[in-house]
């Protein structure tokens, strides 16, 4: 199609979705202008922003209904789960993916989450943690490991860039595939696509629920199938002492007695009512994850008879999903709902041709959540893990999820490690590691692994120890 014919094509779509204003600099483009504009007008999906305009594709939970969702309490999967487990990663059926395309904002990293130093001693990035942690697995059970990353738009470039700076940490850069997630246009309080300059539309990367798409989309999905990967092990990029691919979890996940090894996912015990994590839920005889701003304050703070928070199953956005299950969400005709966030989105000012950062929000964003996809399971499991085991994410630049909480849940499971193999480690009268401890994965994936390695017999209080 010519550039004239995509145009007249493109203004009597718009016109006829009401949004023929986003037209209105064209004439003053460049041409070179012109063709990418008409590039990101062609990417926008009409008709579903128009079923978002009119309150329809939205993600919607019956509070009323909600009860706490059932969990394998820790400790309680049976032995046999590691061994089938362990037998998935042995035959090469795995693989790692992480959602990496969120914007870092409360952090205030300027730069990708992945490359931020997020570990006690050595500052290693997070990038790097998870691809020594895979490493050390491929290494354990003989297997390739192959590692998808889902970017955005607005970090794919820095994310390669990053990934090549580090000669790949190693690994053969044909088993990491990086693919951004999409977009999706922000619109008015009265339902208008918005100009961020004159040329082009206010989007937003699409959600981690983006990844469904974007997995399909970018090939992601077919090279999964082709390398005959049964199960994909899902973390988050901000959280440094995930443990990738366990064999517990995913054998717990695979099971055929009972779960449908669709979806699973890990909770911990919330540390308080106010955590700021989504929670386990059943809602219309499914388990869901209902996220914290959504959640009736009510239900929030309920505790049961002793005094326990009723709702007390922090997802720690930690999933085990077949590759089967991906390939029916991706195929049919479906899509996960849209959950709306009023936000400040800059825009351009016709008067004073130039772009405005507001000071209250000014508009809608939508995103999809990848944890929507628990409801369309046909069953799904949830597992507890120990927070210390597993949970120290960098999201904040201070207080609670931030480098400094990370660090010291970072230290305290190291400590409890080496304490199990008789080290005596100085704690505060809080329970805290007073040291700080890093052990590598290629050292230990779990406690068990120091087994044989050498360990002084303890650690002074404010010393360091690196292993
Ligand atoms: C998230 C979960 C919350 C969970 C908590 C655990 C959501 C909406 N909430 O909260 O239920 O308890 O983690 O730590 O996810 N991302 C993308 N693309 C996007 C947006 C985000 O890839 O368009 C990625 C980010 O890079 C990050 C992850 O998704 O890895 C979480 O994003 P964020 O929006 O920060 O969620 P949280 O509020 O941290």
């Amino acid at each position: 199609m010519s550039m004239h014919d995509q145009e007249s094509a493109l203004r009597a779509a718009f016109d006829a979705h009401g949004q023929g204003h986003v037209f209105r600099h064209f004439g003053s483009l460049s041409p070179a202008a012109r063709e990418a504009f008409l590039a990101q007008l062609a990417e926008v999906d009409l008709p579903l922003v128009a079923r978002l305009i009119a309150g329809g594709g939205e993600a919607k939970t019956d509070m009323s209904t909600l009860e706490p969702a059932p969990c394998i309490a820790l400790g309680a999967a049976p032995a046999a789960a590691r061994d089938r487990g362990e037998t998935l990663l042995r035959a090469g059926k795995v693989a790692a993916f992480t959602v990496a395309g969120g914007q870092g904002t409360r952090l205030g990293w300027k730069g990708p989450k992945g490359t931020y130093p997020a570990t006690v001693v050595t500052g290693r990035p997070l990038f790097r943690v998870f691809a020594e942690q895979i490493a050390a697995a491929e290494k354990r059970y003989g297997c390739a490991i192959p590692w998808y990353i889902m970017t955005s738009p607005l970090n794919d470039a820095d994310t390669h860039a990053f990934f090549r700076d580090n000669n790949w940490f190693g690994r053969n850069p044909t088993d990491t595939f990086l693919f951004p997630q999409g977009t999706m246009p922000s619109i008015t309080f009265d339902g208008k696509l918005i100009l961020e300059s004159p040329g082009s539309l206010a989007v937003n990367p699409d959600g981690h629920g983006g990844a469904l798409r974007a997995i399909h989309s970018s090939g992601a999905l077919e090279d999964m199938k082709a390398r005959g990967i049964e199960q994909v092990s899902y973390f988050q990029v901000d959280n440094p002492l995930v443990r990738i691919a366990d064999p517990v979890f995913l054998g717990l996940h695979a099971s055929d007695d009972g779960s449908s090894g669709e979806m699973s996912s890990k909770m911990v015990a919330k540390r308080d009512a106010a955590e700021k994590v989504g929670v386990f839920c059943r809602a219309g005889g499914k388990t869901v994850v209902v996220e914290y701003s959504d959640m009736p304050a009510e239900l929030t703070n309920a505790v049961d008879a002793h005094g326990r928070l009723r709702f007390n199953a922090g997802s720690i956005a930690i999933h085990a999903i077949s590759v089967a299950f991906l390939d029916r969400l991706t195929s049919g005709d479906f899509a996960l709902p849209f959950h709306r966030a009023k936000k400040k989105v800059p825009y351009w000012c016709d008067d004073r041709r130039a772009i405005v950062e507001p000071t209250e929000p000014n508009a809608i964003k939508f995103e999809a959540f990848v944890f929507d996809a628990l409801a369309l399971t046909r069953t799904s499991l949830v597992m507890e893990t120990a927070r210390t085991e597993e949970f120290a994410p960098i999201k904040n630049a201070s207080g609670d999820d931030s480098p400094a909480s990370s660090h010291q849940i970072q230290s305290n499971r190291h400590a409890g490690w080496l304490e199990r193999h008789g080290v005596k480690v100085a704690r505060r009268p809080n329970g805290d590691a007073d040291a700080r401890i890093e052990i590598f994965p290629e050292t230990a994936l779990e406690a068990d692994d120091l087994a044989d390695a050498t360990l002084p017999p303890a650690i002074a209080a404010g010393s360091e120890l690196v292993l």
